[in-house]
């Protein structure tokens, strides 16, 4: 690859990717709620939710920790309350994950009940379940696709083992690990330590929302959250050198989502200032992830891209990034072998 023209965009797109942290109904674009709304209308003209178009701007990324959790609480929990809805958006986020050259995807979602709609946070989790198995038994489909189900960070310690119970009923069904999400100014986390210390002693993987803003970046919090032996962490922002120490002495998986970082106002700065600079430049396995692709708008391939434009990444160097999620992923040998064998036989 001496001679290789520099990375573009159909390059970054053409590139193998495995995909690790995106929440599936942030996962969700804005044209495909749009389809929904429309659907909906048709079969309730008094429907009393604007157009998504109208409530998620297109374009509109600059949604920040106090415009951010409310986008879902207050609109598209309420425009995707249905199953049929829930179907038509976990299909379309799989096929846009595909579409851009995702061969490899852990979802994560927070199991949601709608009682109004008679739908239990089982019926939640097991329908998004058979849609990932008849997007995986599909032959001609090139990416897998797995579930992570979410603790939010406003939930109860009984919810929290709800969640755990639920990952553990449907963990031979495509659910691989439980993650801590939710509005990280909000909560204390040690009410989800005997949650989690259940996950880890079924062997399910745990992964978790760390140091998002400086509030949820507290020596004590942290601690809290690696004291549960975590095999991935998010966003890894407000870490100090010693937690970074720690991180790599550990070897945990860090999941980096640089256009949320920027567009959120999570970072100072822009992408050239971003912690990947930090961690690509360490040993631990790194993932490049896009967190809620619906909202920020920029799919896995523009992560690669923008990581090669702002840090000076080849082509060669960036086939070897795309490959160091591998070694972090939660199912184990058999997805590993095959993703090594999908970039062995990979050439552009
Ligand atoms: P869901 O879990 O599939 O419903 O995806 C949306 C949910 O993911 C939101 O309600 C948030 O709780 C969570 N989420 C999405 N992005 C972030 C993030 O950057 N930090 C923490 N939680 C998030
Ligand atoms: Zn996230």
């Amino acid at each position: 690859m001496a001679n290789a023209p520099p990375v573009d965009l159909p390059f970054a797109r053409r590139l193998p990717k495995v995909e690790l942290h995106a929440h599936l109904t942030g996962s969700i674009s804005r044209a495909c709620l749009h389809a929904i709304w429309e659907t909906r209308r048709q079969q309730d003209p008094d429907l009393q939710l604007d157009d998504p178009l109208v409530a998620i701007p297109p374009g509109k990324v600059d949604y920040h920790v106090q415009t951010f959790f409310p986008l879902f609480s207050s609109y598209i929990y309420k425009l995707c309350d249905d199953l049929p809805s829930i179907v038509f958006s976990t299909r379309r986020v799989l096929e846009d994950f595909q579409a851009d050259g995702v061969v490899y995807v852990e979802l994560r979602t927070t199991p949601r009940a709608i009682p109004s709609r008679d739908i239990t946070k089982d019926d939640y989790v097991k329908t998004i379940l058979d849609v990932l198995r008849e997007h995986n038994e599909q032959k001609s489909n090139t990416m897998r696709a797995f579930l992570i189900l979410s603790i939010d960070r406003r939930n109860t310690a009984a919810e929290a083992q709800e969640v755990v119970d639920l990952a553990l009923k449907y963990r031979n069904g495509g659910v691989v690990g439980v993650d801590l999400c939710g509005n990280p100014a909000k909560g204390d986390v040690s009410l989800y330590t005997d949650a989690f210390n259940r996950v880890k002693a079924a062997g399910l993987k745990i992964t978790l929302h760390f140091a998002e803003i400086a509030d949820s970046g507290t020596d004590d919090e942290l601690n809290t959250l690696l004291s549960w032996q975590p095999d991935r962490l998010g966003h890894v922002i407000h870490v100090n050198s010693s937690f970074q120490e720690r991180i790599k002495k550990e070897n945990i998986g860090v999941e980096l989502c640089m256009s949320c970082n920027v567009h959120a106002k999570l970072i100072t700065g822009t992408f050239s200032d971003h912690h990947f600079g930090f961690w690509r430049d360490t040993s631990v396995p790194v993932a490049l992830c896009t967190d809620d692709v619906g909202v920020f708008c920029s799919p896995l391939s523009q992560e690669y891209y923008l990581a090669a434009t702002h840090f000076g990444l080849d082509r060669a160097q960036l086939i070897e990034l795309a490959q160091r999620p591998i070694a972090s992923i939660f199912t184990g040998a058999s997805e590993r072998r095959r993703l090594e064998s999908t970039f062995k036989h990979w050439s552009d």
